[in-house]
């Protein structure tokens, strides 16, 4: 550029007055803020490049490849991975939905299909392929701000301004400006909210984007069209592929255990991903350990929980507790009042009683508690609380709760289903 100006006798000065940039814009340019193609297209018309100085921009704009590796040994989920599928086949259609909302309880597996997705057709987006972890349910940090989380995607698609002093709205503007004309998938993992998730996507064009999160972002989807993926727990048959794609034959041939072991292992693991993976980590790094040993250590319910922990972090508690810590308190109190039942299912009318609340109000806090994926909704006003949370529940009734209180609680539910027609309370 500064050869074309040269030779027209042109100073940097006069060039912004002639293109209709200011000379600081024109600055920031000479001095390695990568212009945008508009800009270059300007530029290239008023030099009479003949297409040069577009052809450079083209080159520099960079093509993120940010998802990290996907799961090794991902076992099941063919129905996601095909209504995913089906979605990108229409992506060129005009009004076809753009979004995917991946939901489900804590360590279900919703990063693991994103990311198995993502790799699997991140051909598709020559563009490149974002992914943004949103801290939405994290140990450490609390869920990233919007405005963070667009400069961090402006630089990684190469910015022409600097983000810095843009608001949200106009980084939010900027981002769509800069997706209009790429083709882009955007993982959106474990998203607090609606709200956080909206100033991020694209606008038009023919990007995609996958949202992750723990909880039920029914806005979301309506404000998008986009389409809601709920994502429940492995069958046996899938929970016993994980455990062997994790532990490999060698291993399992050599434990006589393991031919039986293995499902009870996956139903003490309440068929979660993630307590299934620490239990493969278990016996992997225990040579000893027999899938046999580690049921009967899972049998003991005060145990459960304490081995299905890494470390502090990696830790089916620890990774419940991020959401439980989320709800409200009234949320909280049902919660380990339902834990303290030990029934497998439970009926609005029976949670009014127990929590000394109307029916309305059950009914609401009940429609929290599924929406957070920490109860398991049945159908009609059945619901059903699955057993690891229910472990967990019952540790914070140990913390938190007045004996007294609880015993009244109890004893008004006993009251109660004597009095009522129905045969039992659960
Ligand atoms: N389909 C699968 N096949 C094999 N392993 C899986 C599968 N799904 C999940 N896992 C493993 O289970 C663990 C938890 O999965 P993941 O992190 O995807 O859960 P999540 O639902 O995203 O959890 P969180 O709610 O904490 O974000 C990970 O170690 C992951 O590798
Ligand atoms: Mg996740």
């Amino acid at each position: 550029m500064e050869r074309l100006l040269l030779r027209r006798g042109l100073s940097w000065r006069k060039f912004a007055d002639l293109a209709g940039y200011t000379p600081g814009w024109l600055s920031k340019i000479k001095h390695g803020t990568p212009p945008s193609v508009d800009f270059a297209r300007r530029c290239d018309e008023l030099l009479e490049a003949r297409g040069t100085l577009l052809a450079l921009v083209g080159s520099n704009v960079p093509r993120p490849a940010e998802l990290p590796a996907a799961v090794a040994g991902f076992v099941g989920r063919r129905g996601h991975l095909d209504q995913l599928d089906a979605l990108l086949a229409k992506l060129h259609r005009p009004g076809a939905s753009r979004i995917a909302v991946i939901e489900g309880a804590p360590g279900v597996g919703k990063t693991a299909l994103a990311l198995r997705w993502a790799h699997d057709v991140s051909h598709r987006f020559p563009d490149g392929q974002l992914f943004v972890d949103l801290g939405g349910f994290s140990h450490d940090r609390f869920p990233a701000a919007p405005e963070d989380v667009l400069e961090e995607l402006l630089l990684a698609l190469g910015s022409p301004v600097d983000v810095g002093p843009l608001d949200l709205t106009r980084r939010a503007a900027l981002l769509r400006s800069m997706l209009a004309d790429r083709e882009v998938l955007l993982v959106l993992d474990n998203a607090a909210d609606s709200d956080q998730v909206q100033p991020l996507l694209p606008g038009s064009g023919c990007c995609f984007v996958v949202v992750t999160s723990r909880r039920s972002l029914p806005a979301l989807a309506v404000r998008t069209h986009g389409e809601r993926l709920d994502v429940g727990r492995l069958t046996d048959a899938e929970g016993e592929e994980l455990l062997r794609e994790a532990l490999g034959k060698a291993r399992l041939d050599a434990d006589p255990s393991a031919q039986k072991g293995l499902t009870e292992l996956v139903r003490r693991c309440g068929h979660l991903p993630l307590a299934l993976r620490i239990a493969a980590e278990h016996l992997i790094t225990d040579p000893l350990l027999s899938v046999g040993d580690l049921v009967r250590h899972l049998d003991e319910e005060n145990n459960r929980l304490d081995v299905l922990a890494l470390d502090d972090q990696v830790a089916v508690r620890t990774v419940f507790s991020w959401s439980y810590r989320r709800l409200a308190d009234e949320e909280r109190r049902v919660l380990r009042l339902i834990s303290t039942l030990k029934c497998t299912e439970i009926t609005t009318a029976a949670v009014a009683v127990l929590a000394a609340v109307e029916y309305e109000q059950a009914q609401q806090l009940l429609y929290s508690l599924v929406c957070a994926h920490m109860l398991e909704h049945l159908g009609g006003d059945r619901y059903r609380l699955h057993e690891l949370l229910g472990l967990f529940a019952a540790e914070r009734v140990e913390q938190e709760d007045d004996r007294a209180q609880l015993a009244a609680a109890t004893a008004r539910l006993e009251q109660w289903s004597a009095l009522d027609r129905l045969p039992t309370h659960c």
